[in-house]
């Protein structure tokens, strides 16, 4: 059973267990959850929305820009250290997380992605727009931070790459009980 929410009841939540991480869902040719620390709740061309940051080297941004669709998933309670272990470091290319994070997943019911029964609070999105970072305007030390030069050639640590905002119109929001 879902119970639909009103979304702006929950910003103070949502915006508490971004910190902690949330699970930002796809489905492509299978199911798959990448774990995230970003992310914005808020209103554009007068829509509600939830904006994404991903990685281009990120399974998640393969099948994103093929589907144009994402749900959020967000735990009401503590966070599962295995769901988030799964989703935050291992990749969709390599894994099927379903499996090794035991995910528990509900049928959508407005886009195309399911919601994840373990974290219940679910937003259902539908792309409007993204746009990729152009690293060269961005200030000096968020570049040193967050995409440091000195670490390219050392592929598990390369965070040169830059991030992808997508901003997710709000097409459902609703708590899997
Ligand atoms: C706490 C935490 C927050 C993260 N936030 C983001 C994020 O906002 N954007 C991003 O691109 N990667 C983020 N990551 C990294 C991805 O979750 C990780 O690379 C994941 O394995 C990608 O999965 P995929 O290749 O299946 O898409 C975060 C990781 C952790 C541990």
């Amino acid at each position: 059973m879902k119970e639909k929410i009103s979304i702006k009841d929950y910003a103070g939540i949502i915006t508490e267990e971004l910190k902690k991480g949330v699970l930002l869902n796809t489905q492509g040719e299978k199911f798959n959850s990448m774990l995230i620390g970003w992310g914005a709740l808020g209103t554009v061309w007068n829509l509600p929305a939830f904006t994404v940051y991903v990685r281009e080297s990120r399974y998640t941004k393969e099948v994103l820009d093929k589907t144009g669709e994402f749900t959020i998933s967000i735990p009401l309670g503590n966070p599962d250290p295995v769901i988030n272990r799964v989703c935050g470091s291992l990749s969709g290319r390599d894994v099927d997380k379903v499996e090794s994070a035991k995910l528990e997943l509900a049928a959508p019911e407005t886009n195309g992605v399911p919601g994840i029964r373990q974290y219940p609070l679910t937003i259902e999105c539908k792309v409007l727009y993204s746009q990729r970072e152009e690293l060269s305007e961005l200030p000096e030390d968020i570049i040193e931070t967050f995409y440091p030069e000195s670490l390219v050639g050392f592929p598990e640590f390369d965070m040169r790459d830059p991030h992808t905002a997508y901003i997710g119109r709000i097409v459902d929001a609703y708590i899997i009980k």
